[in-house]
Order: structure tokens, then C-alpha cells, then sequence
């Protein structure tokens, strides 16, 4: 390739460039990383779950390589786990694109570097909050559930209006105990949501309609103990952050498996 010729593909990206934009919620990453050889400056996004990147966006002051190495790095990075997209290479780029012009190569570093900063940007908020299986374990040491169980603890929910102006108390187990909590919170206005978790890991729409709810959650906080005569009459709660630990009278609580 000419030092000034672009192939059908980079130019194909460059007009019509695939994923531009932002990506918002709790459950983001940002990468920011500028170029020191032209100053530009690249900006990614991405969305994981279950280590894999599910969505990516990027936003560029870059030149058309850059949006266009950017553009297919998108492509490349999408669906795949966090360790294979930090695998992606500028050389693995520039060859989906056919070639890039070599004054131009410097551009593809801004792409790469930038999703790696996104990346490393995602590991260290994995790092800064208890995982699902830290959540997995400390409900496994819950003194009380085989007691209860059906009295006052349970696993799924068949009749909603048995839990009519109950107070609950629902587990974070994922998305399908916030749902669960906003369902329930439709018929009794006592429910706590307790969660480990500094912040609630769900789609932004699900945590703004938990934000709007009457639904009290406990942010960092783990249920030690179910305890009551032959229903559950109480929880025993440690909370994380304070390094507390308190009574709550609750008349159900629900641990979805
Ligand atoms: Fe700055 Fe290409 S010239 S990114």
C-alpha cells in the first residue's frame, strides 16, 4: 500500500462508522487515552456481563484512521471475553482493514489503547465491589434458611397476595430478585432489598425504577441470621461498611435460587 492510500474498508468505516456514541450505567467502563504523536483523543465504552463485552461505543477528536480503526475495533472487541479483546492488536486492526497508510499507524494505537483503558477501567471496579460469588457465598452461610424454609423463608414466589402488607425482605441474587422486589412492592409498601454491593448491578432502567420505588434497600450490607419461634419473625443484618450489626423484624424473606 502507498504511504497515502487508504483501502475500500478503512474508507468504508470512516464514512459510515459503526458504534459512536456513549454508553451510560453502573454497569459501564470508560477508557480515555490521547495520542502524544498528533494530541487526539479516543474515548471507549463498554458494557460487560459474564465477562463478555456486550455492548461498546466509542467517541473520537481523532482523524478519520483513528475513527475508522476505532469503528473496527468495535466490531472486532464485540461479544468477546475481556481477556480476548485486551489480545486485540493495532496490527490485528489495521489487517481487518485491509492496511492502513504507515504515517497512519500511530492513529490505530489510539483504538487499542483506549479499549484497553476501558477494560482496565472495568477490572478495577470489579476489584472495588463484592462479586456474585462472594453474594453466592454469604448466602450459603445464612443461619436459619433450612429452618424457615416455607415458613417465612422462600426460594420462588408462586402467590404474590400472600405476601399483601407483608414485611419483606428479598436477597440480591441478580436481576431477577430486583424485578421480584419491584413486583412485590406492588402489594405492600414494606420491602427491603438487601445487597452487598455498593451499588445495585442492573440495566439503568431497572435501577431507576428501583430508585422510585418505596423499595428500602440495603447497600453493603449481608443477612447473618433468620430467626423467630415457628415462622421468621427477624433477620440479624451486618452492615459492611460500618461494621454494624442489627436486628430487623421482617415476616418474610426471599432467596431466589
Ligand atoms: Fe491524530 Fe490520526 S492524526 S489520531
Amino acid at each position: 500500500m502507498k504511504s497515502t492510500q487508504y483501502s475500500d474498508k478503512v474508507l468504508n468505516h470512516f464514512r459510515n462508522p459503526r458504534n459512536v456514541g456513549t454508553l451510560e450505567g453502573d454497569d459501564v467502563a470508560k477508557g480515555k487515552i490521547g495520542n502524544p504523536v498528533c494530541g487526539d483523543i479516543m474515548e471507549f465504552y463498554i458494557r460487560v456481563k459474564d465477562n463478555k463485552i456486550v455492548d461498546i461505543k466509542f467517541k473520537t477528536f481523532g482523524c478519520g484512521s483513528a475513527i475508522a480503526t476505532a469503528s473496527m475495533i468495535t466490531e472486532l472487541a464485540m461479544g468477546r471475553t475481556i481477556d480476548e479483546a485486551l489480545k486485540i492488536t493495532r496490527k490485528d486492526v489495521a489487517d481487518e482493514l485491509n492496511g492502513l497508510p504507515p504515517i497512519k499507524m500511530h492513529c490505530s494505537n489510539l483504538a487499542t489503547d483506549a479499549l484497553r483503558d476501558a477494560i482496565n477501567n472495568y477490572k478495577e471496579k470489579q476489584k472495588a465491589k463484592p462479586t456474585e460469588k462472594k453474594t453466592q457465598s454469604a448466602q450459603r452461610t445464612i443461619t436459619g434458611v433450612d429452618t424457615f424454609l416455607n415458613h417465612g423463608v422462600y426460594h420462588t414466589v408462586e402467590d404474590m397476595s400472600t405476601l399483601k402488607d407483608k414485611r419483606v425482605m428479598v436477597l440480591d441474587t441478580g436481576k431477577k430478585s430486583v424485578e421480584l422486589a419491584l413486583e412485590i412492592a406492588q402489594r405492600t409498601p414494606r420491602v427491603v432489598f438487601v445487597t452487598p454491593a455498593k451499588e445495585i448491578s442492573v440495566p439503568p432502567a431497572l435501577n431507576t425504577k428501583m430508585k422510585q420505588s418505596d423499595i428500602k434497600v440495603l447497600r453493603e450490607s449481608e443477612l447473618l441470621e433468620i430467626k423467630g419461634l415457628n415462622e421468621v419473625e427477624q433477620v440479624h443484618i451486618h452492615d459492611l461498611n460500618e461494621e454494624e450489626e442489627y436486628d430487623l423484624f421482617v415476616d418474610a424473606v426471599i432467596i431466589l435460587q
